[in-house]
């Protein structure tokens, strides 16, 4: 069968990875995680001095983006791709609070995302790729041969973030203030001049307030099988 692209973009905590890994296991094609990457930037940024009291250092941030180096290495025993940042492994540290309340910030400077863009479409060149972001159906693949675009409500997706952290030991968060950053991400994402998050013309929108996990997943599938 014919290899194709799979663009998945929504708002934040929609489940659109936990999809997009399945998926790719399922068809043996690779998955990208986009919002890695930006979180990558972001830690960049945080250790480096460039965002801190809730600010971006814009500039000096740009001067040194040839210097972040992104990666993905994909881990045997988990099962999926992990990012590094200049060589050193991040996956966990970039699931942190302090990442996410810097991230929106930093994905909106447009420097930094034409390096993003370009690394995603050099992965993407050969198909037989899922990657989920918010502006992968509409600016780094616009010729996907399936866009979905998920959705549920900001109380579902903050639940979901918050029992995510907790699961992780992160027991210092509360699920007001996951709430808050979800919204706020929500905003930033849909507001801000470059690459606004919004759903491609020719994207099926899924909602999975109601869903449970495998439904919507045989859902999916049924669409890409359609596809190939
Ligand atoms: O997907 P995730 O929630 O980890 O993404 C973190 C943030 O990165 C988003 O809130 C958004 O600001 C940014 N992002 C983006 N474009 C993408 C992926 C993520 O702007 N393609």
């Amino acid at each position: 069968a014919s290899k194709i692209t799979i663009a998945i973009d929504g708002f934040s905590s929609t489940g659109k990875s936990t999809v997009a890994k399945q998926l790719a296991k399922e068809l043996g094609y690779i998955y990208v995680d986009t919002g890695a990457m930006y979180r990558t930037v972001a830690l960049y940024a945080l250790q480096n001095g460039f965002a801190k009291d809730g600010e971006v250092e814009e500039e000096k941030l740009i001067q040194d983006l040839s210097k972040i180096q992104i990666d993905f290495k994909y881990n045997n025993q988990l099962g999926f791709s992990e990012v590094y940042l200049n060589g050193v492994n991040v996956e966990t540290k970039i699931r942190e609070m302090e990442v996410s309340s810097y991230v929106s910030k930093v994905a909106s400077i447009s420097a930094v995302r034409q390096k993003l863009v370009a690394l995603q479409q050099e992965m993407g060149k050969s198909k037989g790729i899922v990657m989920d972001g918010r502006d992968i159906g509409t600016v780094v693949f616009p010729n996907a041969e399936l866009k979905l675009f998920m959705n549920a409500s900001a109380k579902t997706r903050a639940q979901r973030r918050f029992d995510e952290l907790q699961a992780k030991g992160n027991t210092e968060v509360s699920y007001d203030e996951v709430y808050e950053n979800v919204v706020e991400r929500d905003t930033l994402d849909t507001t801000r001049a470059d690459s606004p998050l919004e759903m491609a013309k020719d994207a099926i929108e899924i909602d999975n307030s109601n869903l449970s996990r495998e439904e919507q997943f045989d859902k999916i599938l049924s669409l890409v099988k359609a596809k190939l």
